[in-house]
């Protein structure tokens, strides 16, 4: 349609593009052609499994028409309305939403553009709901890059842009088993005690800031980029309960671990807890078009009865940004894709538990669904990672580059592999990208002490 060499493709956006989360003199792109399923091409024909779903989000896999379809049916229609006006789409999307909520219980839907707007206004409003301020959101977390949105962040990416952000937000630890700061001396402490300790670590941080100042408690309900932090039985419980105790508003964001990646549509219902609010991107629309959404109890969203929600965007509930999202879910529904995802669970828990059995370099592994995390590491006695913590290291940049060499897409991120594929692959389709890691991981054996 539009006309480019593909030779020019990589030099001309160089010229003119400024790139996210990059030194803009380092980037090295893949000039990406095509894609299909769980695979994608580049300007050479070069195909890579994508083991990362993109950006963790395109759950349903890649070039579905049924999802094409709907979105060009709806540019046919109406393209674009005021985020005042009232659409088929809105109303359908809006329904379609909140019946996939646990118990259909968060029946209010506010649309935005993306994950960092949800988490957002999730704030803002739980702020209003409660007329308290501060929100309580854990050091290994990531929840976007808007001002508010990264205040929240726990993890560096907050740091590097200190301390010109939203205030009030307080951080707590997070019940991370492999590297926990209360059990170095005592490893094998039960489950329950873990995560009572965790609990009460928590408790104690709402009485030093003080219940009555709490707002939210925001949390992914499966960390995602911080590590793959699966709660121990009763964790999310043990939240949900504080939240009563102290009237705090539980925000579950589930912008990575929703949309069936889990083997559940929201991560949270692995715990059967209902949050007051989830957030949510990625997988709505597989990010066919960019949207995210706040879902909330009707009681929260009645604090706006007749006060005016002061805020929307120009881009709110955009028609064909939800017709991807409708869509979506029917794919979803209709293939069966929550259910895979849930079957694979095991296979790739299994894959991965071998790798660590066969590798000196993996010091642990962890997954849910299909939410996967190999951490490297050079010494298995004492954890010392294969990149330092907000760092990188010369293994971890040639597993990478062996893994692309190889047609891998994956995403490393410090010392730790994530493996996030389409929620369509097959078992044959794990094992293929799995057998290509097993290969790259001899380069970090090499560097165990
Ligand atoms: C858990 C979580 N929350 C929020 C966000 C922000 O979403 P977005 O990039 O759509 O703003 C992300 C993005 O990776 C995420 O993983």
């Amino acid at each position: 349609m539009f006309d480019l060499p593909d030779d020019q493709i990589v030099p001309l956006s160089k010229e003119h593009v400024f790139w996210t989360w990059s030194a803009q003199a380092k980037v090295n792109p893949i000039a990406v052609k095509r894609a299909k399923g769980v695979y994608f091409w580049d300007i050479n024909n070069k195909r890579y499994l994508d083991f990362n779903s993109m950006t963790m989000c395109v759950n349903i896999g890649h070039g579905d028409q049924r999802v094409i379809n709907a979105m060009k049916a709806q540019l046919d229609e109406i393209p674009y309305a005021a985020p005042g006006m009232a659409t088929k789409i809105r109303a359908i999307a809006s329904k379609a939403v909140a019946e996939i909520t646990p118990g259909g219980k968060l029946s209010k839907v506010l649309f935005t553009l993306g994950g960092a707007d949800a988490n957002e206004n999730a704030i803002k409003i739980a702020r209003a709901y409660t007329k308290r301020h501060k929100i309580l959101t854990r050091y290994r977390s990531y929840h976007g890059a808007t001002a508010g949105a990264m205040a929240a962040t726990g993890d560096p990416r907050r740091v590097a842009w200190e301390p010109n952000l939203m205030t009030g937000v307080v951080h707590f630890l997070d019940p991370y088993r492999y590297r926990s700061t209360f059990h170095r001396t005592n490893p094998n402490i039960s489950e329950a005690e873990f995560t009572r300790d965790y609990l009460n670590h928590l408790e104690e941080i709402i009485l030093y800031e003080g219940p009555e100042s709490i707002a939210a408690i925001l949390m992914e309900s499966v960390t995602g980029t911080n590590g793959i932090i699966i709660p121990p039985a009763g964790y999310m419980q043990g939240v949900r309960v504080l939240c009563d105790k102290y009237g705090i508003v539980m925000i579950a964001d589930e912008v990575m671990a929703g949309f069936g990646r889990t083997g559940k549509w929201f991560a949270i219902e692995n715990w059967n807890v209902v949050p007051d609010i989830i957030t949510m991107a990625k997988g709505l629309t597989s990010a066919y078009a960019p949207l995210g959404a706040v879902a909330m109890k009707p009681e929260i969203a009645a604090t706006f009865d007749e006060q005016v929600f002061e805020s929307g965007l120009t881009y709110t509930s955009h028609p064909v940004s939800l017709a991807a999202a409708v869509a979506n879910i029917a794919v979803m529904k209709q293939d069966h894709i929550v259910e895979n995802a849930a079957a694979l669970g095991p296979v790739l828990h299994k894959l991965l538990t071998d790798l660590g059995e066969s590798h000196p370099s993996v010091g642990d592994v962890r997954s849910i669904g299909l939410f996967g995390i190999i951490e490297v590491v050079k010494d298995r006695q004492t954890k010392e990672p294969m990149a330092p913590w907000n760092g990188n290291s010369p293994e971890m940049v040639a597993l990478r580059k062996a893994c692309l060499d190889r047609g891998l897409y994956v995403y490393t991120h410090w010392h730790t592999i994530l493996i996030i594929p389409p929620l369509i692959i097959t078992a044959e389709q794990l094992q293929e990208g799995m057998s290509v890691i097993d290969e790259a991981l001899k380069i970090t054996d090499q560097a165990v002490r």
